[in-house]
């Protein structure tokens, strides 16, 4: 008995330290200079399926997240996607071998949610080292319009988003997909969601495949 409570204890002292043993990634300031023109990222737009095992560098994906709904008027907070109203509903969630990170773009970056890789929760078909989940969460609309119009908007607004991902992904050589198929119970429940936090699209992301990645 003592054995097992001890035990019990143990796990949960692990537990406690894996979780804190994520931190806040700190990121780059975006560099403005970079990637194609908007004409050969759009004719360069596509899904891929196939990634390299490796991790996105600092610079993709400071840049990535800043592209995808980043701060770009601190003088106002505005973002680089729009949303309805201005009432910024989008969360963007990292999952990686480490972890879960939330973007917080007011201080540009990476909040520990959780520990653990959880990646998994969006299926093993064309796993990638990193995916990007986006939640809208449709509270931040208020009594405005009815629930329908606000799933609406939340979801015009999560897709603005999306876009800006594939755009940016598509200007710097780095792989996407937007995915609508999820565990979006396993991921509401690991997240900790509210009824009205709705995960409705997630990306995976990567370095495309290349043949010296086989023998890795
Ligand atoms: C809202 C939305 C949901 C999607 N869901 C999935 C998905 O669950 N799984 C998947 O493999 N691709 C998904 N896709 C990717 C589409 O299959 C892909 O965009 C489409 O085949 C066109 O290919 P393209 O993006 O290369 O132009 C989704 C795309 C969108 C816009």
């Amino acid at each position: 008995m003592k054995k097992s409570v001890l035990f019990v204890t143990g796990l949960l002292a692990f537990n406690v330290l894996s979780a804190q043993k994520l931190e806040i990634i700190k990121l780059k300031e975006p560099n403005m200079n970079r990637g194609s023109s908007a004409m050969n990222a759009l004719e360069n737009r596509r899904s891929t399926d196939e990634y390299s095992d490796r991790m996105l560098n600092i610079d993709d994906l400071s840049d990535l997240l800043w592209a995808a709904n980043g701060i770009n008027r601190p003088e106002s907070g505005k973002r680089t996607a729009a949303s309805a109203m201005n009432r910024q509903d989008v969360s963007v969630y990292t999952f990686t071998t480490e972890g879960v990170h939330l973007y917080d773009a007011a201080k540009h970056e990476l909040l520990p949610v959780i520990s653990g890789d959880h990646r998994k929760l969006f299926g093993e078909r064309g796993m990638s080292p990193l995916i990007i989940l986006l939640v809208t969460d449709i509270s931040k609309f208020g009594d405005v319009g009815t629930n329908e119009d606000r799933r609406e908007w939340g979801a015009i607004d999560l897709g603005l988003v999306s876009q800006n991902m594939a755009i940016f992904c598509a200007a710097n050589g780095i792989g996407t997909r937007p995915r609508a198929g999820m565990d979006r119970e396993g991921i509401a429940s690991l997240l900790k969601l509210s009824d009205t936090q709705l995960p409705m699209l997630n990306h995976s992301v990567g370095y495309p495949k290349l043949s010296i990645d086989v023998d890795e």
